[in-house]
């Protein structure tokens, strides 16, 4: 039997040496070639990383490539992604799915119509922090989980990301860029949200670029950049999500839960590990958890190469397509809820809670 499947980038920028980095960790997928708009940058990832340099063209043609993973700009995610399907080809791709559920509804049709696979970031909720999170709440360390807080908040991406101009467009802003690392947390923690109540607003009408490439350059802001609102989960949990660009500073932990018999620290979900706190009443204070998980530095291309080995044993992956738009539509719930004033909006594609990674099974899944 085949052991890996052959992959390919598109997309070499600041987040592709992460991938290329990643994917060496798991012998389910070999990653032989890049492609970007731009010759250069995909000639340099080509050259630092020892695969060939291809145009997309090339890319997409290559018979012996079956996996291509999508890391251009939100803006573009959908129609590469449909270029990839096209071409006949598996898609991981980089968060967001789509920009509006529109739009990712209509790459899963053709998914489905092409009997291929999309598989979506984050894949961070594999991860040993997130991955320990879980098996506390399955075990019932907390009782059921009834209510808690996800909060994302910093000052924006202009003063690290040169070319930060797509962040604040469609398919940018706090959300479309930091939500899907909760939304995928929350649900791999509690399953589906049925419903969202949601504010968003703008703190800034422009932003300013720091980094000493693009220094000086003024973006104009197309989106909102402070989202607050509330996720009721189809389990009858209710947590509170604020997720910004608008904030200097704060002291909120990313996630917390609490269930009926102890609550739950969650390390920060858009990182792999640790620390996970726990309080059950009794104890005197938080207690730091044992992570019980692998993979606890930055391990991204974990989700790539579960999509690889789940086509190999003719599996479910766990970063699922439906879990991708279900998020989008979570995002989108947001905007829409505040546009109503604050209206409760339904979830209609829902979708299943991805399957645990148990710590036993785990070396033999993926590396
Ligand atoms: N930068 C990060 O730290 C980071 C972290 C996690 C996730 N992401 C996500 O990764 C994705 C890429 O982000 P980035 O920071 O690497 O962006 P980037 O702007 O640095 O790189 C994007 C690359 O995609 C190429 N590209 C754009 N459209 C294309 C197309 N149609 N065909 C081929 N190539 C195309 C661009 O030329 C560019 O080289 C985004 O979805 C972002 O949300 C980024």
């Amino acid at each position: 039997m085949t052991s890996s499947i052959k992959a390919g980038i598109i997309g070499c920028g600041a987040i592709s040496q992460a991938y290329f980095n990643g994917c060496k960790l798991f012998r389910a997928i070999d990653l032989v070639a890049c492609a970007d708009l731009n010759p250069d940058a995909a000639r340099a990832k080509a050259e630092q990383n020892n695969v060939r340099a291809m145009s997309v063209d090339e890319l997409l043609a290559d018979p012996d490539i079956q996996i291509v993973i999508n890391l251009t700009v939100p803006q573009a995610h959908a129609k590469v992604s449909m270029q990839i399907l096209q071409a006949g080809k598996h898609v991981h791709l980089e968060k967001p799915l789509a920009m509006s559920v529109e739009e990712g509804a209509a790459v899963l049709k053709l998914a489905n119509e092409r009997n291929l696979r999309v598989s979506c970031a984050p894949d961070t909720f594999l991860g040993s922090g997130q991955q320990t999170s879980r098996k506390l709440i399955d075990d019932g360390y907390i009782g059921k989980p009834l209510s808690g807080t996800a909060m994302m908040l910093g000052p924006g991406v202009e003063n690290w990301h040169q070319s930060a101009e797509f962040y604040y467009k469609k398919g940018g802003g706090p959300m479309f860029d930091m939500g899907p690392y909760y939304i995928n947390a929350l649900v791999n923690l509690l399953g589906p949200v049925q419903a969202v109540t949601g504010i968003c607003t703008k703190g800034y009408a422009q932003r300013t670029i720091t980094t000493a490439v693009n220094f000086g350059k003024v973006i104009d802001v197309d989106v909102p950049t402070h989202y607050s609102g509330n996720l009721v989960f189809s389990s009858g949990a209710i947590i509170t999500m604020m997720q910004s660009f608008d904030v200097r500073r704060h002291k909120h932990s990313s996630i917390e839960i609490y269930g009926t018999e102890g609550s739950l620290v969650v390390p920060d979900p858009n990182t792999f590990g640790g620390p996970v706190s726990l309080y059950r009443p009794g104890n005197e204070d938080w207690s730091q958890c044992a992570l019980t998980h692998p993979y606890k530095d930055n391990s991204r291309g974990m989700g790539v190469a579960d999509l690889a080995q789940a086509i190999l044993e003719h599996r479910p992956h766990r970063c699922s397509a439906e879990l991708a738009l279900h998020a989008v539509e979570v995002m989108e719930a947001f905007e829409k809820s505040s546009e109503s004033g604050c209206a409760l909006v339904t979830i209609h594609h829902s979708c299943p809670r991805p399957a645990a990674l148990s710590p036993r099974q785990l070396p033999s899944i993926l590396s």
